[in-house]
C-alpha cells in the first residue's frame, strides 16, 4: 500500500508511539483521581505532556493547554464557549467543516458572520479580512491551512490585525500543528486548537486547545474533575475546567512519544522531506495534458498537499482506480471544506487530494505520477 492520505490521519507513527500506548494500557491509573503508584504515574505522565506541548507552541503556562479527543471537540468548545448572540464573527471560506458547522449553529442563535472570500488559486485577501471586523466583532477565526489546497493563511498578520482591533484570534492548526512552528504567544493567538493524530503523529483520539491566560471559555462538558467534589459546579481551574471526565491518558502515552520524536528529528527537517515529495510530485505531473491542480504553487510556504483532477473524470473514480491498480491511498471527494470546493468550482466532481508523509519514498512519488500519466491518457 502507498499512502498518500496523511492530511486525514497520518498512518505510519514513529514505532515508539504504539509501544507507548501499549505500556500504558497495561500500567496505567486515572490521573488525579488517587495517589497509587498507577495514579501518580499517569498524572506524572499526562503532565508532561502538557509541558511538551507548551513548550512546542510556545504557551505561557502548560495549564493553559487542555486536552481533548480532536480539533473538532477543541473548535466546538472555543466556538460555542466564547460567542454571544448579538457577536459577529470574521471566517474565511478556506475553513473545514469543524469550524463551519458550530459557527452556523452559532448564527442560529444570534451570531453573525462574515466569511471573507477565495479567489481561484485559494487564497484569501488580507485586507478584505481587516475590512470586515465591525464594532460587534468578537473574533477572527481561522485556519491555518488549508485541508483541501494546502494553502497557508499568515496567522502572524492575522493575529497583529486582531489585536489591533481587540479582537480574539481562535486558530484551526488540523493541517499545521507538527508542520510548521506555531508560537501563540508572538502570533497573537487566543485559542489554538490542534490534533494529535495528524502531523503530531499521535493516536487518533487525542487532540487539544490552547487558550490563552485568563480568557474564560464556557465549557461544553462538565463532570467528574478529581477536586471539589462536593460542589455544584464544575471547578473553573484550568485546565480541569475544560477536562470534564477521564482523559484519553492512554492516548496521550502515544502522544508524548510523538512529541519526543518531532523534538528529536525536528518539524523542520520532517517539512522539508514532506515538501521535497510534494515537489516531485508536482512537479510530475502539472503538464500532463488534462491535469488541473488546485491551490497556490507559487509559494513555498505551504502544506504538503497536491489535489488535482483529471479532465472531467470523477474525483472517486479516480481515487478508486488508484487505489484498485496501483495501491495508492489518496481522499476524493468534498473533503468537508464546502466553501473551498465552491471557491474552486469543484463542487460536483469533487477533487482528489494526495498528502504526503516524510516516510513516504522518492519511489512511492514516482509509482503515483506514473499512475496519473496512465489515468489522463485514458481518459
Ligand atoms: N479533516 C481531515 C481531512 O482533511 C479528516 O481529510
Amino acid at each position: 500500500m502507498i499512502y498518500m492520505d496523511n492530511a486525514a490521519t497520518t498512518m505510519r507513527k514513529p514505532p515508539e508511539v504504539a509501544e507507548a500506548v501499549a505500556k500504558a494500557m497495561n500500567a496505567m491509573g486515572n490521573a488525579g483521581r488517587g495517589t497509587n503508584d498507577a495514579s501518580l504515574n499517569a498524572a506524572r505522565l499526562i503532565y508532561d505532556t502538557r509541558e511538551k506541548l507548551a513548550d512546542f507552541f510556545g504557551a505561557e503556562d502548560p495549564k493553559q493547554i487542555v486536552f481533548t479527543s480532536n480539533s473538532t471537540e477543541s473548535l466546538n468548545t472555543a466556538i460555542k464557549g466564547v460567542l454571544e448572540p448579538g457577536d459577529h464573527v470574521v471566517t474565511t471560506m478556506l475553513e473545514h467543516n469543524s469550524v463551519l458547522r458550530p459557527l452556523y449553529e452559532m448564527e442560529e442563535k444570534g451570531v453573525s458572520l462574515t466569511f471573507v472570500q477565495s479567489d481561484k488559486k485559494g487564497n484569501i485577501s488580507y485586507t478584505e479580512m481587516e475590512e470586515a471586523i465591525q464594532e460587534n466583532t468578537k473574533a477572527i477565526i481561522c485556519t491555518h491551512a488549508s485541508n483541501l489546497t494546502g494553502n497557508k493563511i499568515d496567522l502572524q498578520r492575522v493575529g497583529e490585525m486582531a489585536k489591533r482591533h481587540h479582537v480574539l484570534f481562535i486558530v484551526d492548526a488540523s493541517q499545521t500543528a507538527g508542520v510548521y512552528p506555531i508560537h501563540v504567544q508572538e502570533m497573537q493567538i487566543d485559542i489554538l486548537c490542534f490534533t494529535g493524530h495528524k502531523a503530531l503523529l499521535g493516536p487518533q483520539g487525542t487532540g487539544g486547545m490552547y487558550v490563552r491566560k485568563g480568557l474564560q471559555v464556557t465549557p461544553l462538558k462538565s463532570g467528574g474533575s478529581g477536586v471539589q467534589t462536593y460542589s455544584k459546579k464544575h471547578p473553573t481551574d484550568m485546565p480541569i475546567a475544560l477536562e470534564a471526565g477521564t482523559l484519553n491518558g492512554h492516548g496521550i502515552a502515544g502522544l508524548n512519544a510523538s512529541m519526543s520524536y518531532l523534538q528529536k528529528v525536528g518539524i523542520d527537517q520532517i517539512r522539508e522531506q514532506e515538501l521535497s515529495y510534494m515537489w516531485q510530485f508536482y512537479d510530475g505531473v502539472k503538464d500532463i495534458p488534462g491535469v488541473q491542480i488546485y491551490g497556490d504553487f507559487e509559494t513555498k510556504e505551504r502544506c504538503p498537499i497536491v489535489t488535482l483532477n483529471i479532465g472531467e473524470y470523477d474525483s472517486a473514480e479516480v481515487s478508486d482506480e488508484l487505489l484498485e491498480t496501483y495501491g495508492i491511498c489518496t481522499r476524493p471527494g468534498a473533503h468537508c471544506a464546502p466553501l473551498m470546493h465552491k471557491a474552486l468550482g469543484t463542487v460536483e466532481q469533487g477533487a482528489v487530494r494526495f498528502s504526503f508523509s516524510h516516510y513516504n519514498t522518492k519511489e512511492e512519488v514516482e509509482t503515483a505520477i506514473e499512475a496519473i500519466k496512465k489515468l489522463a491518457e485514458e481518459e
